[in-house]
């Protein structure tokens, strides 16, 4: 493989993507890494199961942030390309090949448009970084072509909100102390972008894929991480995510009031030593 770049132009139609996950999201992520993998894991796990990658095969891993499902992936196949937009996170996922010897490998490239050579791959896989293309139809189209005929796509994604306890917890719990945020746009780039399976079969069809199977996947999230359970998840869940996101607007006094109800909020979920919330997904196969 050529060597990649270590850094990314914003342009393009996912430059506002570009610019988000190369700013202080794509930090907090490669700071936070360990804990985001140690909550994640389950779906991890659900990826794998999905891809069931055999040796030999050739897979990529869509939107791999810091690299974890790139090194189980790696583990299974042999090897596996990690393809992720995010300097910061693409930087620490090859400090971690290194470290721990993995035969992955990465590349810090936009996968809605990266070259790739048509039909190189045996398996397009992905834990929750297929929900950012601006255009998702000509960029499934653009990975459809990557994979060899017959390939197949292994995707975890976001079921709505409202289903996901770990999102809407904390955040019913702050928006009663701020100012109404706008209205989500439906589909719009982010993490809920295929809350509506429909909508993604839709998507995956139109761009030339087959064989869709869509299929609802819940597991129960560790949010803390060492140390006092309630303020670890709090810490994280006041970086990450989409609260993180709307308090970084709001001025101090209701950040302050906001940010004591989610801590209360999170606290009546402890269990068993850590702040223990719902995560619901989508488990999508389908094939070239
Ligand atoms: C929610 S994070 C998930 C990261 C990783 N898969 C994980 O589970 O830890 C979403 C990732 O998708 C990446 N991403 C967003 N749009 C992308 C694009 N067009 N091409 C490649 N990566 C993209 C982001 O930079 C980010 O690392």
């Amino acid at each position: 493989m050529s060597v990649s770049p270590q850094t990314i132009a914003a342009t393009g139609p996912n430059a506002e993507q570009i610019d988000y996950w190369n700013g202080d999201a794509g930090d907090k992520w490669a700071q936070n890494r360990d804990r985001l993998d140690a909550m994640l894991q389950p779906f991890s796990e659900a990826v794998l199961r999905l891809a069931s990658a055999k040796p030999g095969e050739r897979v990529l891993d869509i939107g791999c942030g810091c690299g974890a499902t790139t090194f189980e992936l790696a583990a299974q196949a042999g090897s596996a390309l990690g393809v992720d937009i995010s300097a910061p996170m693409v930087a620490r996922a090859r400090e971690r090949a290194a470290a721990l010897k993995s035969p992955a490998e990465f590349a810090l490239a936009d996968a809605a448009t990266h070259p790739f050579a048509p039909a190189s791959f045996d398996i397009l896989a992905s834990r929750f970084g297929i929900m950012f293309f601006l255009e998702p139809v000509p960029a499934f189209a653009h990975l459809r072509q990557a994979l060899a005929p017959g390939g197949r796509i292994a995707f975890v994604c976001w079921r709505p909100l409202k289903e996901n306890a770990w999102v809407s917890v904390p955040l019913f719990a702050a928006l009663p102390h701020l100012p109404a945020p706008e209205p989500a746009t439906p589909g719009a780039p982010g993490p809920f972008a295929f809350d509506d399976p429909e909508r993604f079969r839709r998507v995956l069809t139109e761009a030339g894929f087959g064989s869709i199977a869509i299929e609802p996947h819940d597991a129960l999230l560790s949010m803390s991480g060492e140390g006092d359970p309630v303020e670890t998840a709090l810490r994280q869940t006041l970086e990450i995510g989409p609260l993180a996101r709307l308090l970084k607007e709001q001025e101090e006094a209701p950040r302050r009031r906001a940010v004591d109800a989610v801590r209360e909020a999170l606290a009546r979920h402890v269990k068993d030593g850590k702040v223990r919330l719902g995560g619901a997904v989508w488990l999508v196969t389908a094939r070239a």
